[in-house]
Formats: C-alpha cells, sequence, structure tokens
C-alpha cells in the first residue's frame, strides 16, 4: 500500500470524555493534536501519564472515535478496512488469553491474517526466535513474566507483515535484557523500512532509537522534531577543567565564571555563553594555567522533558 502522502497523519485531534455520574463533564485528552510521520521513520511519542498517548493511539487503532480532527494512515481513514492488514499494533498492558502458548497465540493471530501453514509454521519459528522466545514457545502465556507478555505481544504485532507498526510503551515492564531483545526487535523493523510509531516515557530508549519525536502534555503538543535538535538548541552552560592555578589566577578567574569548584589538582568553572569561555580561557592560560578540558553541558532528555512538563 504505497501513499504520496505521509505514512501517518493527524490533523487536529480533539478527543473530550465524558466523565461524573451524569456524563455532564468532559475531560479534553488530546487538544488539536496534529502531526504527520514520514515511511521508514521511527517516531517517539513522549509525554508523561495522563499526557493523551493512549488515547491518541486508540483513534489511529479506531479503538474509540475522536471529538473532532482526523487520522489518516498510508492515506486511508483511520477506520478503514483494507487498512488492517498492512499494520500492527502492540497495546499498552496487552492481554492475551491465559491458556494460549505462545505457538498458539502467534498461530492464531496468524490465521485471521488469512496465512495458512507452511508459510505461517515459518513466520511462527521466525518471530518466536526474533523477539526471544523460542525456549518457551510451549509454555502457557499465564506462566510469562510481564516482559515475555511485551514480548509476544510484539511477536503478534508483527505477523502480517506490517507497513507501519504502532507500539504504545513497548519496554515498559522489562528488564534490562527484555528491553535491549526489544530494541533489537524495533531495529530489525526499521531496518526493513517499517515505519514505528511507539509511545513511551522510558528516555534512553527513545534516544537510542528515534529519528523523530513529539512530546505531548495534557493532550497538547508541546514540540516535535529530531531528538539532537530539540537538545541542542539548549546548551545551557560549558564545564572548563584548568590545572596549576595558583590562588591569585583563581581569584582572579572567580568573577569571570558562574560557579568554581577546586577538585584537588584541578579547578573546574563551569560558564553560560562561549564569550565566558573565551575569557576564563585567555586569562587562565595567560597566567601559567593549562588547559584539561572544555564540554558543553547538554541538559539530558529527562531534564528537557522534565522541563516542558512543568512550564520551566
Ligand atoms: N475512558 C476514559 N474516560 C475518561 N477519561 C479518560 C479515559 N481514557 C483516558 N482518559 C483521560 O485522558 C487523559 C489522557 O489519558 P491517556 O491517553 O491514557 O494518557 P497516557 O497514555 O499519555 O498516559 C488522562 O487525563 C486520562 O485520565
Ligand atoms: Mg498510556
Amino acid at each position: 500500500m504505497k501513499c504520496d502522502m505521509a505514512v501517518i497523519e493527524i490533523q487536529e485531534l480533539t478527543k473530550d470524555f465524558k466523565v461524573g455520574f451524569w456524563k455532564n463533564h468532559a475531560v479534553r485528552a488530546l487538544d488539536r493534536l496534529s502531526l504527520s510521520v514520514e515511511e521508514g521513520e521511527v517516531f517517539g511519542f513522549l509525554g508523561p501519564n495522563g499526557a493523551g498517548k493512549t488515547t491518541t493511539l486508540k483513534i489511529l487503532m479506531y479503538l474509540i472515535r475522536p471529538t473532532s480532527g482526523t487520522a489518516r494512515i498510508l492515506g486511508e481513514p483511520a477506520g478503514s478496512v483494507s487498512l488492517r492488514r498492512h499494520i500492527g499494533f502492540l497495546p499498552e498492558n496487552p492481554y492475551f488469553y491465559d491458556y494460549l502458548t505462545a505457538e498458539e497465540l502467534l498461530t492464531y493471530v496468524g490465521k485471521l491474517f488469512g496465512i495458512r501453514r507452511p508459510a505461517l509454521d515459518r513466520k511462527v519459528d521466525s518471530l518466536l526466535q526474533k523477539v526471544g522466545l523460542e525456549s518457551s514457545r510451549r509454555l502457557q502465556l499465564r506462566k510469562f513474566s510481564k516482559g515475555m507478555i511485551q514480548r509476544i505481544g510484539l511477536a503478534q504485532a508483527m505477523i502480517n507483515d506490517p507497513e507501519v507498526i504502532f507500539l504504545d510503551e513497548p519496554m515498559s515492564g522489562l528488564d534490562p535484557l527484555g528491553r535491549r531483545e526489544v530494541r533489537q526487535a524495533i531495529l530489525d523493523l526499521k531496518k526493513k523500512g517499517v515505519t514505528i510509531f511507539f509511545s513511551s516515557h522510558i528516555l534512553p530508549d527513545v534516544e537510542a532509537l528515534c529519528d523523530r519525536v513529539a512530546i505531548l502534555n495534557r493532550g497538547r503538543l508541546q514540540q516535535v522534531g529530531a531528538l539532537h535538535d530539540i537538545l541542542k538548541v539548549r546548551i545551557e552552560s560549558h564545564e572548563i577543567v584548568l590545572t596549576s592555578i595558583n590562588p591569585q589566577t583563581a581569584a582572579g578567574l572567580k568573577p569571570l565564571c558562574d560557579e568554581m569548584i577546586a577538585m584537588g589538582e584541578r579547578l573546574q568553572l563551569r560558564a553560560a555563553t562561549p564569550q565566558q569561555v573565551e575569557s576564563i580561557l585567555s586569562f587562565a592560560l595567560a597566567n601559567g594555567g593549562g588547559l584539561v578540558s572544555v564540554n558543553p553541558i547538554r541538559p539530558s532528555l529527562e531534564d528537557h522533558f522534565f522541563k516542558q512538563v512543568t512550564g520551566e
């Protein structure tokens, strides 16, 4: 299924949930959200709990209807039946029938997509291998850990070789090994050219995987772009480490910097602007000091994220 437009196109999506006993009170879960995801992108959908991530995914999967706005996938309206065979979905906290084994679940889902044996058996084998569950293929899902459920959930989302895959918090509840396996599975999908849209609040995973991210807070889009651009705009200070600084030079440097910490033989300074860095360096070097390092201090994605959420 090919289209000229973006693979995922969300326009002015708004969702009000009616709450309260009389359903007379509305909670706005999404507020005019617009974004588009291009073919082959790994797109991270970030936001704290309650931001509206799951609501967006449910609308894209046509599990709930928006109050207003539109969502298109591969050029088709989100509810289109013909779309089903081209997309995959891993819900948040997936629930599968407990008494099926891993291979039975995948076989069942494959049959729903009309895949027949023996191609189906090969498909199930390769998916179990991909998500690291080969040795548990005959284990009932009720005996699976959270991480294993998440991985079998990823496998079922891939059974129809989707062009676009939607994952709601795919790494949540996983141990480091499980996270690595899910990460690898996502990278393998990317290599095959699959467009991946996943929500997360686990930032190192997002940092490792995503081409672009959108940051959502209280139903509103705060920012969208390449992660390195979002982080680049905010070099907040520089850390300068000097050596061989005598007390007199240190006294002269003090007014030039924002912070000064003595660390044994070395002196660590902080400065906000490149101009400050220059004057510190020339003063220190002119007075017999030595330079160990200068590093821009970027806030981590966590810091950035936290600032978005708290409104600075
Ligand atoms: N079925 C619902 N009824 C009422 N409010 C809901 C419903 N689903 C979600 N919400 C509210 O919508 C907001 C967004 O929720 P959600 O999309 O689950 O956020 P996220 O997935 O980012 O944690 C929250 O305030 C949540 O309480
Ligand atoms: Mg959610």
